[in-house]
């Protein structure tokens, strides 16, 4: 049961029909292209656009908006040093912000970085760096019905073959994704992290932990990992970050703000070199991208983040999503992670090929039924890679309710019912970079 009740509310809508299907196909069936006010349930991301407590609106009027050495920024250190035990904090706009000062740090063209799995964001910005972004995933993460308490985790085998291959010299730099968003928001267990420091250590790499969705994985690793049952949330979550030597993070997602991020380390030199480099992309060190009343309502966030009874239930709206659409003969990815249901697209369209994208075509489907957005993560948006067809429904925090999941499960189901007569979509227009492909090329239905 929620441990909240609304204070604030937002009017939406839900088009008609003919309404959708002339929003879809000006989309260019992109659902990207749409506007939002022709959505009526929005599972495009969990990024910022989570609902905000009384504490944080209340802390924005507070904010300091001095150009160096606020009280704001003042605020946001002391709470990255509770929460998250780090006592240098290199605020930036959002997440990819933090990545660029950080990684722009650490690497250089030719080296390797390891990650359990590669955000788009944190793998585009290695290569930025004319460093090769490799993945170190276990074995059944790509496997949308494997069992499994942490399907999150790195392989340290992987790591250990990639050593191997390129060298240690070559690799300044392992990274862990908690939890890991491009393996269906799978949790890593605090085993895995410990041994994963071990490993950098032993190479002599830098351990960073991506931390956009801590408390989410702290929440896992109480529930699943046996050493860790009786520990609080915020004291795994502690613990767990602590075996890094730098954070990158998203304040968009556990920080529960609208945006803003920050790099954080407890080594000095790290710290120096990133203010340096922050001032150049971001912003002073003291504020970086963020206006003083942001760096409040993230420092509020954060400690609201590891409050159980916040990330309780949380994590219980996403299984509530799930079982809705599992009840419904809708085949998702199991277990189901922390931030996003995921529909596997290869199921629902045995008879669509890759080719035809039918992850995409599931992600019209949602939105023609039931004016539902989610987002496609496979062939479309991952050319040139084997990943299964999944479809991201990721839930806004502390903004939707079970009526709202109702209507995406029957939303579902009713898609499925006519899966047969549904075809598959071809590009049309697509941007030079094939990365980003899926933000903004246009596609057609395949006439048959
Ligand atoms: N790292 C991870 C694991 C992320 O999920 C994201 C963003 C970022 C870094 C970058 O953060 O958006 O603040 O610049 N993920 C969003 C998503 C966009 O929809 O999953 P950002």
């Amino acid at each position: 049961m929620v441990q909240y009740k609304s204070k604030m509310v937002e009017r939406i809508h839900l088009p008609e029909r003919a309404e959708r299907e002339h929003a879809l196909e000006a989309a260019g069936y992109n659902v990207f292209n749409l506007d939002a006010e022709d959505v009526f349930i929005d599972l495009l991301t969990d990024s910022g656009t989570g609902t905000m407590s009384e504490a944080q609106w209340a802390a924005l009027i507070r904010g300091d908006e001095s150009y160096a050495g606020s009280k704001s920024f003042a605020r946001l250190e002391s709470s990255v040093d509770d929460v998250m035990g780090f006592p240098h904090v290199i605020p930036a706009h959002q997440g990819r912000g933090a990545e660029n000062v950080l990684y722009g740090t650490l690497l250089e063209a030719g080296d390797v970085a390891l990650n359990n799995t590669h955000f788009d964001t944190t793998r585009a910005h290695v290569a930025n760096q004319g460093a090769d972004p490799v993945d170190c995933p276990i074995p059944d993460a790509a496997d949308p019905s494997a069992d499994g308490d942490f399907k999150g985790n790195f392989s340290i085998e992987r790591g250990w073959e990639i050593v191997e291959e390129v060298g240690a010299d070559r690799i300044p730099v392992v990274i862990q994704t908690i939890t890991n968003n491009s393996t269906a928001g799978q949790p890593v267990s605090v085993e895995n992290t410990r041994r994963v420091a071990a490993f950098a250590d032993e190479i002599n790499a830098t351990f960073v932990i991506d931390a956009c969705r801590f408390a989410e994985n702290a929440y896992f690793v109480t529930e699943r990992e046996d050493t860790y049952a009786d520990a609080t949330v915020a004291a795994v979550a502690r613990e767990q970050l602590g075996y890094a030597d730098a954070l990158v993070m998203s304040g968009k997602k556990d920080g529960l703000v609208n945006v803003g991020g920050f790099v954080a380390t407890d080594d000095e030199r790290i710290a120096d070199r990133c203010r340096q480099r922050a001032i150049l992309y971001e912003g002073f060190p003291t504020y970086g991208g963020m206006a003083g009343r942001d760096m409040e309502a993230l420092a509020v966030g954060l400690r609201e983040a590891v409050e159980v009874e916040y990330v309780r239930d949380r994590i219980e709206q996403i299984r509530t999503l799930a079982s809705l659409l599992e009840d419904r003969g809708v085949p998702v990815y199991t277990p189901t992670g922390g931030h996003a249901v995921y529909l596997d697209a290869e199921a629902c369209f045995p008879h669509l090929p890759p080719s035809a994208f039918p992850g995409q075509v599931l992600v019209c489907e949602l939105y023609r039924e039931g004016a539902v957005r989610g987002v496609e993560l496979g062939s479309f948006a991952f050319p040139g890679t084997d990943r299964p067809e999944l479809v991201r429904l990721a839930v806004p925090r502390r903004t939707y309710h079970r009526e709202h999941f109702e209507h995406v499960a029957d939303t579902a189901a009713a898609v499925l019912e006519r899966a047969e007569e549904v075809s598959g979509l071809e590009i049309q227009t697509e941007p030079e970079v094939p990365e980003l492909r899926h933000f903004t090329a246009e596609l057609e239905p395949v006439s048959s």
